[in-house]
């Protein structure tokens, strides 16, 4: 069987008001990716080589957010929401094109199953010319309910148009649909807006494509499927699925997670098998962990690379641009950011590094800093391979210490140390014997002198 083309036209023109938001609704984020780019996400998944994003609301910033998430989509306006067949059509020029398949989807239902719409496909290409995706929510209220004649879809009825005896049905319309391509264009320009709402409701093609003896077939999907989001206590809900989802995968994928309920990943996190992930660890945007890593409890994560058999935190922070090579060790209440920890190199305690390379095997003392910026701009700090940088150090960069260089602890660093030179960037200390007992009485007796003359 040949490929079949397919369009997906995501509706994501409502303005979203119970988010309270300044953000377009369906640019608020799931796992740092937003709720319409998972969306997308699961149209690609099934098999979508066309994109069509119908905004309205916010449109500047909804097309802003299409390029970067989903390059190549086409936005199309819808000026007035008249319903969301109105909204679909919006999309005509796209619908035009002449894809076989058509996958209409909502932009404010982020956990949609790429299976559920592989399903409704494969019905298509087996000869339907709509597909409904269903589903069963622990309670009807406010869906359309699918309305069954001898085992055969006839209708979708929208809450406020149905009857009592329909609306005690709990088979309802999750809102994605597949639809023929060939008879798009003219089942939607047929839909009219006699109905309590007055809109131009998607749902009707059903009926429509029945009395054309086209073929109408309900599929299933999982409630989760069907979750729309409306406001933050929904996108919370979602996220929550999401992440359990996610764990889930991760630990079947061979990672252990002690406490996965309190691990929280992002949409591209990446990691590897026997990385064991401790409590209370958060991964942003842009991670990727290769296997065997230990991260230790509280660590916090995002835009970093770390190799095999790393070790980290407890308590660190890995910022963007962190690159850590094989066996390489960043300890408690470390930070590290745009920067190389080459293999086996150890940060151990209390220390900053930014803008820096830090050579293979080098030695990191606690409270080590990276003076990287002057208020202006950032310079680079190069530790070479095997250095050891002694404890309470500051290194102003730029500067390079040499391999091998060895820095004396509470120095600061402000020339460049070549390789295996040992470095002192502070104050000789001077001993004066008896002194500080004479200095302790000396404080006493002024102390009580004070006292006294106080009364
Ligand atoms: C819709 C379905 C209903 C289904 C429910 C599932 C219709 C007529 N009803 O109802 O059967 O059970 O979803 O959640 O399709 N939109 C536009 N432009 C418009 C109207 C809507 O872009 O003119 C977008 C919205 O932003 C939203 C989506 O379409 O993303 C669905 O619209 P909404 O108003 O939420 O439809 P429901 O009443 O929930
Ligand atoms: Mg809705």
């Amino acid at each position: 069987m040949t490929k079949r083309s397919c369009l997906s036209v995501i509706l994501a023109a409502g303005e979203g008001t119970r988010m309270k938001s300044a953000l377009p609704k369906v640019l608020h984020q799931i796992a740092g990716l937003p709720m319409v780019a998972h969306v997308v996400k699961a149209a690609q998944a099934a098999g979508a080589d066309g994109l069509a994003l119908v905004i309205g609301h916010g449109a500047e910033e909804m097309r802003k957010a299409a390029q970067k998430f989903a390059p190549g989509t086409e936005c199309y306006v819808q000026e007035k929401r008249l319903g969301t067949a109105h909204a679909v059509l919006a999309a005509r020029d796209g619908i035009a094109k002449g894809y076989d398949d058509i996958l209409v989807m909502f932009g404010d239902t982020p956990l949609i199953d790429p299976a559920a719409l592989a399903v409704a496909r494969g019905k298509l290409a087996e000869g339907a010319a709509v597909v409904v995706i269903g589903f069963r929510p622990p309670s009807p209220t406010g869906y359309g309910r699918l309305i069954e004649k001898n085992g055969r879809l006839v209708a979708i009825r929208e809450e406020k148009d149905c009857s009592e005896d329909e609306k005690k049905i709990g088979f309802c319309n999750a809102g994605m649909m597949a639809v023929a391509g060939k008879h798009a264009l003219d089942l939607l320009d047929t839909v009219g807006n006699q109905n309590a709402k007055g809109e131009f409701y998607l749902t009707d093609i059903v009926e429509i494509a029945g009395a054309r003896g086209l073929e109408v077939v309900a599929t299933e999907a999982s409630f989760e499927s069907a979750l729309g989001i409306n406001n933050r206590a929904e996108l919370a809900e979602a996220e929550g699925i999401w992440q359990q989802r996610r764990r889930r995968e991760a630990m079947l994928s061979g990672v252990t997670l002690i406490a996965p309920e309190t691990v929280y990943f992002s949409h591209d996190t990446e990691i590897g098998a026997d990385t064991v992930v401790e409590p209370n660890v958060w991964f942003g945007p842009g991670v990727r962990i290769a296997s065997g890593a230990k991260i230790h409890a509280f660590s916090h994560i995002e835009g970093a690379t770390v190799a095999s058999n790393c070790d980290i935190g407890p308590f660190a922070r890995l910022r963007p641009g962190a690159d850590l090579k094989v066996k390489a060790k960043v300890g408690n209440f470390c930070e590290v950011k745009q920067a190389t920890i080459e293999e086996g190199a150890k940060v151990n305690h209390l220390t900053y590094i930014g803008d820096a390379r830090v050579g293979a095997g080098a030695n990191i003392g606690a409270g080590t800093i990276t003076c990287n910026y002057d208020g202006y701009s950032k310079f680079f700090t190069d530790i070479g391979e095997g250095a050891f940088i002694g404890s309470n150090s500051s290194l102003v960069a730029p500067v390079t210490i040499g391999k091998g260089g060895y820095i004396a602890s509470g120095s600061v660093i402000t020339e460049s140390v070549p390789e295996d030179a040992l470095a002192f960037g502070r104050a000789r200390q001077r001993t004066l014997p008896g002194k500080g007992k004479e200095l302790r009485e000396r404080f006493a007796s002024a102390a009580a002198a004070k006292k006294k003359a106080a009364g």
